[in-house]
């Protein structure tokens, strides 16, 4: 068995004039494996989103309660992650004195035998704090979807990621750093804002965590200098779950990994695999020119990331859902075929990012949900 890595740094440089290199595609097989997440997005009974459809207020129980839920997930199910915290706090203009707790999430799954700095990952992100207006809010789309979608993400490529480990171990592979692939899950708090919308009343969790990433530096000697320095790509994603979403690719040096990710929707519609009926792709912008990308965009998590050169894949539905910030951003307004498709696109398209053609199945996967 012939594993082929190679670093970010040199295929974001190659892939910058020659797109296909060094990224093998799933087989249409491994894309008919790629579970869904069927019943356990039910909003009602299901494991991963149902316990979330609640107000996720920081500094309420609720936001408690959505702790509890990723932290008791990953302990029980996939004991293989760390689980990190990245506590802060802070005042907001409608809290008065009282220093709010902002407490992101950090799940990550390394090679076992990587040294501090040497991997480079893959970074899954997205919001599981909630709007404290209007009461009682829930935000299905914004973001409980998005992390629910990440807790499939990371339990449907688990066991990829433990036997491409173990294979690679196997055969004295691991150890030089293009091999050491990683991937990691932050899920933010304090995403939105208190009042309005500013620098300081907002990303409350992001900015906090990239300021203090950037001057955590590793050892002298590692491959990375620092935490934001080993992120392959930060693919965000935000207001997804609603029917016919349109996200558009925004930036010009990831429009590549927009691409692969276009193309593997292209493919699963065209193999019949996924369920919902848009009036036209998710990820429509697969052939849009490079002298089409301006500097308009949306300001979200990714931004304290992007200033400090992190590069960015921004899933977010534009326009907004029309449930965008009101009190329809509720389970009932989801459309589930969506929420599942979505899932299905993001699972594979981190299989093919972490190179799981190398471990394909000859079989059916078990149990798959
Ligand atoms: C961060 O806060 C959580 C929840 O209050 C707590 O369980 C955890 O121990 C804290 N972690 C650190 C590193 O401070
Ligand atoms: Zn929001």
């Amino acid at each position: 068995m012939h594993l082929m890595r190679i670093a970010l740094p040199l295929v974001l440089l190659s892939l910058l004039t020659s797109p296909a290199l060094a990224y093998t595609s799933l087989s249409d097989h491994f894309l008919k494996l790629v579970p869904s997440g069927g019943d356990d997005f039910d909003i009602d009974k299901g494991k991963l989103l149902a316990p979330i459809l609640i107000p996720r207020v920081p500094g309420t129980p609720g936001q408690v309660a959505a702790q509890e839920h990723f932290v008791n997930f990953f302990h029980k199910e996939l004991p293989s992650w760390s689980i990190e915290w990245f506590n802060s706090t802070g005042k907001t203009p409608v809290t008065g004195d009282r220093e709010i707790p902002f407490q992101n999430l950090l799940f990550k799954r390394e090679p076992p035998w990587v040294k501090e700095g040497q991997s480079n990952l893959l970074t899954l992100v997205a919001h599981y704090d909630s709007k404290i207006e209007p009461k009682g809010f829930i935000g299905a789309t914004d973001s409980a979807v998005p992390c629910a979608i990440l807790m499939h993400v990371a339990r449907s490529i688990d066991r990829f990621v433990t036997q491409m480990h173990d294979e690679m171990a196997a055969l004295g592979e691991g150890g030089t750093v293009p091999m050491d692939m990683g991937v990691q899950i932050l899920l933010l708090d304090g995403e939105e804002a208190f009042l309005q919308w500013t620098e300081t009343d907002s990303l409350y969790g992001a900015r906090a965590l990239a300021e203090r990433w950037e001057t955590s530096y590793h050892p002298a000697n590692a491959f990375y200098k620092n935490p934001l320095d080993q992120i392959s790509l930060f693919v965000l994603l935000d207001l997804l779950g609603s029917a016919s979403p349109n996200v558009p690719s925004t930036f010009l040096p990831t429009h590549w990994a927009y691409q692969a990710m276009a193309k593997i929707e292209h493919r699963m519609r065209q193999l019949n695999l996924l369920e919902s009926k848009p009036a036209g792709p998710f990820l429509p912008d697969a052939e849009k020119k490079a002298s089409n990308f301006g500097r308009g965009m949306v300001e979200d998590d990714h931004i304290p990331f992007m200033r400090r050169g992190v590069p960015i894949l921004h899933l977010i539905a534009t326009p907004f859902p029309t449930v965008w910030h009101t009190m329809n951003d509720d389970g009932a307004h989801l459309d589930m075929p969506t929420v599942r498709d979505w899932a299905r696109i993001v699972t594979a398209f981190a299989l093919e990012w972490l190179d799981m053609m190398e471990v394909e199945p000859n079989d059916e996967i078990p149990a798959g949900r």
